[in-house]
């Protein structure tokens, strides 16, 4: 494998549009990108999310964290350059899902602003929606669902975000969910909310 950037290439356009694959679908594509601490909810909103556009017929798909990295990121650490190619990425598929007229929903911690700035700037605007599930690291810590804080304050996870490793809040993200107090059920309605507001999906 020869290393380096790619020359001689040229865009092959395509014969059928975004524009008739929505219309296909029935609905325009977009990228739900949550962002938040490890515990903050993001993948299990993600589920009751894609839940509840299935029974609406919106066709949706989830990119995981955990997930991806188990395959197409499989190669990716912790480290600030790792994350922010896994960023990147994520960034790129998410992209296409949205091109294809799917509503992606992608759960990265994302940490860095910068990083998801990036996104934002490689996609059309309106495509890109910044959600900050905010949940208190105290509280993560309190679920620890997968053990890993414990594991984090004992030393054995370095970088690990919120306790070891940064988390950047978003600025100015389309929508803000407080997990700390309310139920899931809650913040996928506040997010159906904003799809509807936004012409996205139809009103339920
Ligand atoms: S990101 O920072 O690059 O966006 P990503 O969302 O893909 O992270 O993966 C985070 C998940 O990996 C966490 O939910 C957790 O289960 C696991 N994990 C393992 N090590 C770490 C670490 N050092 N920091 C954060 N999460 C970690």
């Amino acid at each position: 494998m020869t290393k380096g950037k790619a020359t001689n290439i040229v865009w092959h356009p395509g014969a059928v549009t975004r524009a008739d694959r929505e219309q296909l679908n029935g609905h325009r594509g977009c990228t739900v990108w949550l962002t938040g601490l490890s515990g903050s909810g993001k993948s299990t909103i993600a589920v009751a999310l894609e839940k509840d556009l299935c029974a609406r017929g919106v066709r949706s798909y989830i990119l995981d964290g955990d997930n991806i990295r188990h395959g197409l990121n499989k190669n990716l650490g912790f480290s600030p350059a790792d994350r922010t190619e896994n960023i990147r990425r994520i960034g790129e598929v998410a992209k296409l899902f949205t091109d294809a007229g799917l509503v992606a929903l992608t759960a990265f911690i994302s940490p860095y602003r910068a990083d998801r700035d990036q996104v934002r700037a490689i996609m059309q605007a309106g495509d890109f929606i910044e959600v900050f599930v905010d949940c208190p690291v105290e509280t993560c810590e309190q679920r620890d669902v997968k053990g890993l804080y414990k594991k984090a304050r004992a030393g054995e996870i370095p970088e690990f975000t919120g306790i070891s490793a940064p988390y950047e809040a978003p600025l100015q993200p389309e929508l803000t969910i407080r997990t700390g107090d309310q139920a899931v059920e809650a913040s996928v309605a506040q997010i159906l909310g904003l799809l509807e507001e936004r012409g996205i999906v139809a009103r339920g």
